[in-house]
Parts: structure tokens; C-alpha cells; sequence
């Protein structure tokens, strides 16, 4: 009986599907309250992999309610595909609750962020290109269309005659490319909310009388701290709020309904996109990081850029978040180094930073200070009880928890649901 939130504290692909899927086994209803399918949540069950980007990752559990939440951005086409693909899994994706206040990504917000990413040439920020950005700044700027709007067609289509106006004049004026046609986009969403409508509900009330009945209810974070359109290191970022503080706005609930709030950390930390990355290898270290770590993007495959754990962003997400524990993913890709380091500090030029900085500009120049600590050298991914990890490894782990100031609950060493150690 719990509501708990499941965050990232670095720039994503801390492995938050994994920790979700673990969680999920005791859960009623699992939400995501922000983002959309820039998401890419892997979860491995037996021999089974399944990559999410838009449903929550309680749905593989037939006890679970998944529920995306009003703060997403939903492309009904990418979320149909989703559910198909699971029901020919043998997963009944039926269950799943969509909210009506959730805004819709349209085939203009898929074009303008490739055009705008274009447009920027190197000073892009390498965004998965699939429409974020744009319909967020839609919502913001009140001429979004939101999934409600799909089931009045004559509504419908007066939005997105007027959306589209203004879309064709930026698509053609500004990036010179041909105007996009109101008659096929009309159709084909209006054909989806045939396909979505069952799904749609009143998900804040959902949620709000699941936690009022003393359900276990989970909060999917996509994305992380360092992502964050406030908090993280903009415009570097996405465009929403992954951090806990999203829950209340993405979900329509208060702040008080909150038990837990679970921090997700790899053992190191990685990146995609564009970026300042104090502790980035740029290096074999690194190189050997992405290929015993697997780092290559979920959604877009791209090769996420590593370096070692940073205790400073660590703290900061601690901060930002309120964590009240933290999951530490990945330990078994350390198994393979001699000598594992941790950032505790920011060297910039005659000052020490030993907070996360308030100038972005001294994540670009500072060197990082590094703690330096003994590596075990021994394949840890057997392992099912902590007690059972080498001595260097139990060090690691409870020196990242000193270091965080919350505890670590939670170890995975492996893809796999039996590949992780709980600790009391
Ligand atoms: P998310 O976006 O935070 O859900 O993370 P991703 O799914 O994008 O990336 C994490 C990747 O690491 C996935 O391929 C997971 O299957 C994998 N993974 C998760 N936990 C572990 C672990 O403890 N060890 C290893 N080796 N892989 C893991
Ligand atoms: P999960 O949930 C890692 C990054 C993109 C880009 C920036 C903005 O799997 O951890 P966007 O398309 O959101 O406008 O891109 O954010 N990004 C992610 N990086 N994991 C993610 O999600 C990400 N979602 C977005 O690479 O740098
Ligand atoms: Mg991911």
C-alpha cells in the first residue's frame, strides 16, 4: 500500500523499466505522467525483451493498471503500434487508461522537430525527433489538440484547421519546406479515436481512488533530473518535468499522496544528444563502458556517450527529488574495470564546487574531482543475495549511498527480474 514515484537521476537509461518491472510485481496501477515516446524503457523477461516507449512497463504484469497520465504527449499511431505489438506478445494491453487531457503529438510536431534540429546545425540538441519539443510548446502556447478532442470530430477539425495554418506558414515561410495537408490528418486521427476511445478516462480520479483504497501505485518517470526542462542542463533537455515535482501537474494529484520516491542510478552514467557531461570518457574507458554496458539508444539507437558516476548530479537529484532511496543499476559493468572513480567534486577555475552549479557555463570547463575506489574484477551478474557480492562491490555500494545521503535499496546487477538484490 504505496505510492511511489521511480525517477532518473542522470540523463536517462538508468534502467527506470527495469526497476519498474521489479516493482510492478506487488503494484495495482502503474502511471507515466510526462514525456511521450522519446522514452525507451527495455525490460527482459526470460528470454524475452520488450522495449516500451509510450505504455507503462507495469503493463507485462496482468495485475496492473497502466495508466498514461494527462501530462504526456501521445502519438495515437506510435501507442496503437504499442498495444498491437503486445497483444501479438500475448500481452492484453486492454487494461490500459489513457487520459483525455493528454495532448496529442501530430504529424507537424514530428516535421518541425526534425526541421528545427536542421536549423540549429551544431548547436543542436539531438532531440529523438519525434515531435516532443514542438507539441509541449503547443500545449504551453494553447494551441495544442488534446486526445479529448479526437471524439468531436467537428471540434477536431476546426483545431487542426487552425493549428495547421500557422504550422504551414512556419513549415513553409521559415524552413522552406512544402505545407502539409489538413484532409489526410484529419482522417487518420479521427480513425484512431475510434481505436482509442474505450481506453480513454478520467485517470486522475482513477489514480486518486486507487490510493484512496490503499492500492500500490507506481509513478514511471521517462527521462531524468538532468533532463528536465527546469532543472536539468537546458536547453540540453526535453521538454517537460521528469523530476518527482511532475507527478502532481502530469497526474492530477497533490503532493501529499506520496510515500516513496525512488531515484534510479547506473553505476556510471551515460548520455545521448548534445551536452555539457563533466565526467564523460571520451577515451577507451568510455569505449569499453558502451560496449560491455550495451549503450546504445532504446528509441534511436544511438551510441549514448559514458563516464564515470557523478556524485555531484547524484546529490542534486537527491535534492531536486526528494529521493527517499535509490536503485543502483548496472553494477555487473563495473566487474570488467581495475579501478572504479567517483566525481564528488567540480574543480573551476580558483573554486570548488561540491554542488551542482548554478552557471551552466562551469559544466562546460570544470574538471572533475574524483574519489578513486578498488574494482572486484570477478563477474558479479550470478549473484541473487547481497551478501553474496565481492567486498569491493558491497564498498562501492555503500560508498554511493554515504555519498547520496539516502539509502540503497536496491541493486541490479543483470537485465533479468532475478538479476537484482533487495536490501532490507
Ligand atoms: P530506462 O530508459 O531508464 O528504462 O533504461 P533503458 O532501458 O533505456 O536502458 C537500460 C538498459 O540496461 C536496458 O537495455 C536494460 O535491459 C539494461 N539493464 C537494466 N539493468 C541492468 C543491469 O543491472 N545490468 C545490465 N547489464 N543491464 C541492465
Ligand atoms: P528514457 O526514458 C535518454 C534526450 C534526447 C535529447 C533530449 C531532448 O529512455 O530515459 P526530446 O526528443 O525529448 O526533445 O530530446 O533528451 N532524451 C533522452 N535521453 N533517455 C531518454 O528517455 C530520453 N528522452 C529524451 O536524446 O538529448
Ligand atoms: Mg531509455
Amino acid at each position: 500500500m504505496s505510492a511511489t514515484i521511480v525517477v532518473g537521476t542522470q540523463w536517462g537509461d538508468e534502467g527506470k523499466g527495469k526497476v519498474i518491472d521489479v516493482l510492478s510485481e506487488g503494484a495495482d496501477v502503474v502511471v507515466r505522467y510526462q514525456g511521450g515516446n522519446n522514452a525507451g524503457h527495455t525490460i527482459v523477461v526470460g528470454a524475452e525483451r520488450f522495449a516500451l516507449t509510450l505504455i507503462p512497463s507495469g503493463v507485462l504484469y496482468p495485475n496492473v493498471t497502466p495508466v498514461i497520465g494527462n501530462g504526456c504527449v501521445v502519438d495515437p499511431a506510435v501507442l496503437l503500434g504499442e498495444m498491437a505489438t503486445l497483444s501479438e506478445r500475448g500481452i492484453d494491453p486492454s487494461r490500459l487508461r489513457l487520459s483525455g487531457n493528454a495532448h496529442l503529438i501530430m504529424p507537424y510536431h514530428r516535421k518541425l522537430d526534425a526541421v528545427m534540429e536542421r536549423f540549429l546545425g551544431r548547436q543542436q540538441i539531438g532531440t529523438t525527433k519525434r515531435g516532443i519539443g514542438p507539441a509541449y510548446t503547443d500545449k504551453y502556447s494553447r494551441q495544442g489538440i488534446r486526445v479529448q478532442d479526437l471524439f468531436d470530430p467537428k471540434i477536431f477539425r476546426s483545431k487542426l484547421e487552425v493549428a495547421l495554418k500557422e504550422k504551414n506558414k512556419i513549415l513553409t515561410k521559415i524552413y522552406n519546406q512544402m505545407p502539409m495537408d489538413l484532409d489526410p490528418i484529419c482522417d487518420e486521427y479521427l480513425e484512431y479515436a475510434d481505436r482509442l476511445h474505450e481506453h480513454v478516462t478520467d485517470t486522475s480520479l482513477l489514480v486518486w481512488e486507487a490510493i484512496r483504497d490503499g492500492e500500490t501505485v507506481l509513478f514511471e518517470g521517462a527521462q531524468a533530473t538532468l533532463l528536465d526542462i527546469d532543472h536539468g542542463t537546458y536547453p540540453f533537455v526535453t521538454s517537460s518535468n521528469p523530476t518527482a515535482g511532475g507527478v502532481g501537474p502530469g497526474v492530477g494529484i497533490g503532493p501529499t499522496a506520496i510515500d516513496r520516491v525512488v531515484g534510479v542510478a547506473k553505476a556510471y552514467i551515460s548520455r545521448v544528444g548534445s551536452g555539457p557531461f563533466p565526467t564523460e570518457l571520451d577515451n577507451p574507458i568510455g569505449e569499453k563502458m558502451v560496449e560491455i554496458g550495451g549503450e546504445f539508444g532504446t528509441v534511436t539507437g544511438r551510441r549514448r556517450r559514458c563516464g564515470w558516476l557523478d556524485g555531484v548530479a547524484l546529490r542534486y537529484a537527491v535534492r531536486i527529488n526528494g529521493l527517499t532511496e535509490i536503485a543502483l543499476t548496472k553494477l555487473d559493468v563495473l566487474s570488467h574495470f581495475e579501478t572504479l572513480r567517483v566525481a564528488t567534486a567540480y574543480d573551476s577555475l580558483d573554486h570548488r564546487h561540491t554542488e551542482f552549479p548554478r552557471q551552466q557555463r562551469v559544466l562546460y570547463n570544470c574538471h572533475p574531482v574524483y574519489d578513486d575506489l578498488p574494482g572486484w574484477n570477478t563477474d558479479i551478474s550470478g549473484v541473487t543475495d547481497y551478501r553474496d557480492l565481492p567486498k569491493q562491490a558491497q564498498q562501492y555500494v555503500e560508498y554511493v549511498e554515504e555519498l547520496a545521503g539516502v539509502p540503497v535499496t536496491m541493486v541490479s546487477v543483470g537485465p533479468s527480474r532475478a538479476a537484482t538484490l533487495v536490501r532490507g
